[in-house]
């Protein structure tokens, strides 16, 4: 059973053939164009994918090494993410069903983040969590502590009440004049860099949601005034500065995380969304789970960002249930539940 899967929530073009639930091609373009902007323009966004769409999801099918006419069902991002992207994706996966006469699939885009741990690659691929575990998500959108029940059941223990974990290092990374996403250019400089450098504010909020806005305005603050002192300063100590936030941010997310496996008693803990591809936040993983005999699931790097594999995998489990989407399903760009 073959299911193609479609990705357009934000600026990835993604496409994803899976055959029985095993990940055949998984075909991204990026979208460099926002890059001088310092932040993804949703326009020029929508004009992107309706470039790339075609082209994308052709090179999945070849490289899968099957015709269209093999297909079984599409399975589409349908939100949340930017209208303009989304509408894309979901036309294009409406369009190209019914000219092949096979079901639809829609995806909530967090859903497949967090079962990104079930791309399979071959028959042999076995690590993956069982029901219940914890999951970080922690994208340019969202820091979310999930409690995974089953592939349908989700629940989010705690979110954040302001920025997310990925915006704030962006948007500290654009102060410090540096590109744009700012995610691993940070994470690089950090590497060279002291985390006990500088110490910027953590928030205090109760019980497991999160707040990154407290932070980025200290960052900021303290900028402003170093610089006073020294206008090159930000050259000076870029890499000190990088590892601090950086090490502020992990701890934020960690503690929360924490304090989650510690009520709930569930050691399973994984970690999704395009900041878990951060080298330090990894680490925090790798230590916590030799330190508190945690179970972890730390995707690979292509998993992390955004991806259709993870729309396929979920789609797949969906088609399981029959669980299709009709024609007039319209896309959606904010959602409060972790649901269709
Ligand atoms: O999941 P994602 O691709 O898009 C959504 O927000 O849905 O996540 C993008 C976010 C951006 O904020 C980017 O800066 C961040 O993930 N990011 C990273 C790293 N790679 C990407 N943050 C920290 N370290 C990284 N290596």
């Amino acid at each position: 059973m073959y299911i193609l899967a479609i990705e357009s929530s934000c600026d990835d073009t993604s496409a994803a053939v899976l055959k029985d639930g095993i990940l055949l091609s998984n075909v991204t373009a990026s979208q460099s164009v926002h890059e001088e902007y310092g932040g993804v323009v949703p326009e020029l966004a929508s004009r992107a994918h309706q470039q790339n769409i075609v082209p994308v999801v052709d090179a999945a099918i070849k490289r899968a090494g099957i015709t269209k006419e093999e297909l079984n069902a599409v399975a589409f991002t349908r939100g949340p993410g930017l209208m303009g992207s989304l509408l894309v994706g979901v036309s294009f996966a409406k369009g190209f069903a019914r000219s092949l006469g096979i079901p639809m699939i829609d995806v909530n885009h967090l859903q497949g983040h967090v079962l990104a741990h079930f791309i399979r690659e071959s028959e042999d691929d076995h690590d993956q969590p069982t029901f219940p575990y914890l999951c970080l998500l922690v994208s340019g959108g969202n820091s979310q502590i999930v409690k995974v029940n089953s592939y349908k059941d989700m629940e989010i223990l705690g979110q954040t009440i302001d920025d997310a974990a990925g915006e704030a290092i962006d948007k500290c990374s654009k102060v410090m004049g540096l590109g744009y996403p700012g995610g691993p250019i940070i994470d690089k400089l950090a590497r060279q860099g002291n985390p006990e450098a500088f110490e910027f504010s953590k928030p205090d909020i109760a019980g497991y949601d999160y707040s990154f806005s407290g932070l980025k305005t200290s960052f900021l603050y303290h900028l402003r005034d170093w610089l006073k002192e020294d206008p090159d300063f930000i050259e000076h100590h870029k890499e000190d500065l990088a590892a601090s936030l950086e090490k502020t941010i992990v701890d934020i997310l960690m503690k929360k995380l924490r304090k989650a496996v510690k009520d709930t008693g569930i050691n399973q803990v994984a970690v999704a969304g395009g900041v878990s591809a951060n080298n330090g936040l990894r680490n925090a993983f790798r230590d916590h789970a030799k330190r508190y005999h945690w179970k972890i699931f730390i995707p690979k790097f292509s998993y992390t960002t955004d991806n259709a594999a993870m729309i396929g995998i979920t789609g797949y489990f969906k088609y399981l249930d029959k669980d299709f989407a009709s024609i007039d399903l319209p896309a959606y760009a904010r959602v409060e539940k972790l649901k269709n």
